[in-house]
């Protein structure tokens, strides 16, 4: 999503600053071309060496130097987006009044690619009535502004202020400037979260899902232009977005009545829940009492979602599922993928650091059905859902 965009960003002083370098890193792992402008304050905090090497441009930070001046407007027109970060009380008023006294500010005030701002600052002064007037004026320029983020504070105080985080940073800059709405039109239909089977009016059998993963992939499709039906079992999780219609279940029947309901017009279907297996054949109506030394239940399977709409499936229409394994991965992947009838099956292994339930991280790789396999690295379920996402547009639009 980032290759080839000109990300120009400009550095202020700010303790904030040794974030960049991760930043900067990210940026061009992600196929970005980074250019690096610093305020003579800058150059405290963090060493333009550093930054020309993980760059690969030279850094700025004069307007002139013995010999040459250094050309701002033009930077400003080769930029795609100008961000500054960390953006400290000082340039925020500068910027906020026009002054024009350093690099960076030149550059600014001649920019004609949007600007984004990270500012990052003591919780006292972010809460001043100052900087809220200055970032407002900036945002009445078309400027876009980065949540700060909660935390412990240079000062050593705790509380508002801190810089958002690189890889925040980075989602805000996709979202807001180079999103494309491939998927405008389309109908998505995604299971996430566990399912709860009730044993009798206060137990039930349940898994660890967190729904976390299936929330990521409804915000991505819906951010890139698709209606979203999400049939949710329970979870904590909540959405605002207009285009996720979200609807609670608790139970494997139930998901799967609301599934066959919502599939005939859905373009692309996503079964990401951990749908129970086994549900018990009788729910008592009254709390079991502890009687019997020993205890059992009689379970019989659910029904496979995912199994009956890959038979139901009519053409063109996309269907993924995952497998969530903690043994011979690739091999009970690939069959998932035929014995389904899906498209595509997203695998993430238990026995992968920082992957399943629960976590905000996960690590996939993806088996499609014309053959392809693709591992990805253990990244935050946001960027997994991206990625996910990017394969089904492309086998949507093949
Ligand atoms: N799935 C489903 N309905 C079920 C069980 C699973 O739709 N009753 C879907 C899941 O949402 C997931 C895929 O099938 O997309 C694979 O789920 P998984 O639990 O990994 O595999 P199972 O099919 O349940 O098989 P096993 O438990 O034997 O691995």
């Amino acid at each position: 999503m980032l290759t080839g965009k000109k990300i120009l960003i400009g550095i202020t002083g700010s303790i904030a600053a040794y974030k960049i370098i991760l930043l900067v890193r990210l940026l061009v792992k992600q196929g970005a071309e980074v250019r690096l402008i610093l305020t003579p304050a800058a150059r405290d905090f963090v060493s333009p060496l550093t930054l020309s090497t993980l760059s690969k441009n030279p850094v700025i930070s004069d307007l002139f130097n013995e010999s040459s001046w250094s050309n701002h407007v033009m930077l400003g027109r080769w930029a795609d987006v100008l961000l500054v970060a960390p953006l400290s009380c000082n340039t925020l008023a500068k910027m906020a009044n026009g002054h024009c006294d350093n690099m960076l500010l030149a550059t600014y005030l001649s920019a004609t690619c949007p600007v984004c701002v990270a500012p990052a600052m003591d919780e006292d002064m972010w809460h001043h009535p100052t900087t809220k007037l200055n970032l407002d004026k900036l945002s009445s320029f078309g400027n876009k502004v980065i949540p700060v983020e909660k935390g412990e504070l240079a000062s050593g105080l705790f509380g508002d202020g801190r810089m958002a985080e690189p890889e925040t940073i980075i989602q805000f800059i996709i979202d807001n400037f180079f999103l494309t709405r491939d998927l405008e039109g389309k109908k998505a239909l995604v299971t996430a979260g566990p399912t709860f089977e009730p044993i009798d009016p206060v137990r039930f059998i349940g898994n660890h899902s967190s729904g976390k993963m299936g929330a990521a992939l409804c915000e991505e499709l819906a951010k890139r232009g698709a209606s979203v039906d999400l049939v949710m079992g329970p979870s904590p999780i909540q959405f605002d977005s207009p285009n996720i219609n979200v609807r609670r279940v608790q139970t494997a029947e139930e998901m799967y009545n609301q599934c066959v309901q919502l599939f005939p017009t859905a373009d692309v279907t996503i079964m990401s829940a951990a749908v129970a297996d086994y549900t018990p054949i009788k729910k008592a109506e009254e709390k079991i009492k502890k009687v019997e030394d020993q205890f059992s239940i009689e379970l019989t399977k659910t029904k496979d979602i995912l199994k009956s709409l890959g038979e139901k499936k009519h053409n063109g229409q996309l269907l993924v599922g995952f497998a969530l394994e903690t043994r011979n991965e690739r091999e009970y992947a690939l069959q998932k993928l035929t014995k389904k009838n899906a498209d595509l099956i997203v695998l993430n292994s238990l026995n992968d650091e920082g992957a399943g339930f629960g976590y905000d991280t996960n690590k996939i790789t993806i088996f499609e059905k014309n053959g392809t396999e693709l591992s990805y690295e253990r990244k935050p379920k946001q960027q997994v859902a991206r990625d996910i996402v990017d394969r089904i547009v492309k086998m949507l639009y093949a």
